[in-house]
C-alpha cells in the first residue's frame, strides 16, 4: 500500500486527479479505460480538477467507462441528494464524457436485488475496473459497505447504520430520519477485484478510521481494512487526517514517497 500524505486538501485532491489522469493518458488496448467513482465531500476536489483538466485538453474521457460506487434507495435522480444528481452537478455535465458511458445504480428500481446482479454483471462484462477511487465513512465504511460487511462482498442492497446516518443527516437538514435507511453498493469484494484502488481520505474526523485501515488488522469492522490485501492500492490523504498514526508510520511513508520521487 502506498501513503501520499499532502499538506491540505486542495493538494491532495490536485495529487490525486494529476493520478487518474495519468493513468487514463497512459491506458493502452481496445478497450475503454474503466473508472470507479465515489460520492461524497472528499472527492469534490478532485472532481473541480478533473473539469479543469479535460476543458484544458489535458485528459479526454470520451474513451472512459465510469461505474458509481452506490446510490441511495427510494431517491430519484432529479433529487439533489441522489448521487445521480450529485455527479452529474460536479463531474459529468461539465467534461466530455458520453452519457451512455456513465453507470449508476439505479435507487428506483422496482427490483433492487436485480438491479444490483445487472450492475456487477456489466462490470464484469465491461472490466476490469482499471482504477477506482473511493472515500471512506468516519466508521472506515467503503461505498456503502457498513462495518461487518462481509469483504468478500459484490454489489447488494445495504442497510446504512444510524452513525452514518447521523453523519449524512448534515445533507438532509440536519434529519437523520430523512437520510434514506438503505442503499445499493458495490460490495467490498467488487472494489477488490480492480487493477488498482485509490481512496481519499482527508480531515481530523477520518484520523481514526485513516489508522485502523494503515495500521489495524484486516478486519471486517473497519471494510476499509480489506485494501491491505490489494496489490495495487493508494490511499492519498491530508496532514490532518494524518493525527492518529504513529509517528514511525507517518516517517516511514513520508521517506519512502520521498525516495519515489528522486
Ligand atoms: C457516504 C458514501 C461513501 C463516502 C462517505 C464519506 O457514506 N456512501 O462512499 O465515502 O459518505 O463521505 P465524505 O467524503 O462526505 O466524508
Amino acid at each position: 500500500m502506498r501513503l501520499i500524505i499532502q499538506e491540505d486538501y486542495a493538494k491532495m485532491s490536485r495529487w490525486a486527479a494529476c493520478h487518474i489522469v495519468e493513468a487514463i493518458n497512459s491506458h493502452k488496448g481496445d478497450r475503454p479505460f474503466v473508472l470507479g467513482l465515489p460520492t461524497g465531500s472528499s472527492p469534490i476536489g478532485v472532481y473541480r480538477e478533473l473539469v479543469e483538466m479535460n476543458k484544458s485538453g489535458k485528459v479526454s474521457f470520451k474513451n472512459v467507462v465510469t461505474f458509481n460506487m452506490d446510490e441511495y434507495v427510494g431517491l430519484p435522480r432529479t433529487h439533489d441528494q441522489s448521487y445521480w444528481y450529485f455527479m452529474h452537478d460536479n463531474l459529468f455535465d461539465h467534461i466530455d464524457i458520453p452519457a451512455d458511458q456513465i453507470n449508476i445504480l439505479n435507487g428506483m428500481a422496482e427490483d433492487p436485488e436485480e438491479e444490483c446482479r445487472r450492475y456487477e454483471e456489466k462490470i464484469k462484462a465491461l472490466g476490469p475496473i482499471d482504477l477506482f477511487m473511493g472515500g471512506i465513512g468516519v466508521d472506515g465504511h467503503i461505498a456503502f459497505n457498513e462495518p461487518f460487511t462481509s469483504l468478500n462482498s459484490r454489489t447488494g442492497v445495504r442497510k446504512l447504520t444510524t452513525d452514518t446516518r447521523i453523519v449524512n443527516s448534515r445533507f438532509f437538514g440536519n434529519d437523520p430520519e430523512a437520510v434514506p435507511a438503505e442503499a445499493l453498493s458495490v460490495g467490498v469484494g467488487t472494489v477488490m477485484d480492480s487493477k488498482e484502488v485509490l481512496i481519499l481520505i482527508n480531515g481530523h474526523n477520518k484520523a481514526r478510521a485513516l489508522a485502523a485501515t494503515v495500521e489495524g488488522g484486516v478486519s471486517q469492522m473497519w471494510t476499509c481494512s480489506a485494501i491491505q490485501l490489494h496489490n495495487n492500492a493508494i490511499i492519498a490523504c491530508d496532514e490532518e487526517a494524518c493525527g492518529e498514526l504513529k509517528v514511525d508510520t507517518y516517517k516511514y511513508f513520508k521517506d519512502i514517497e520521498k525516495s519515489q520521487r528522486l
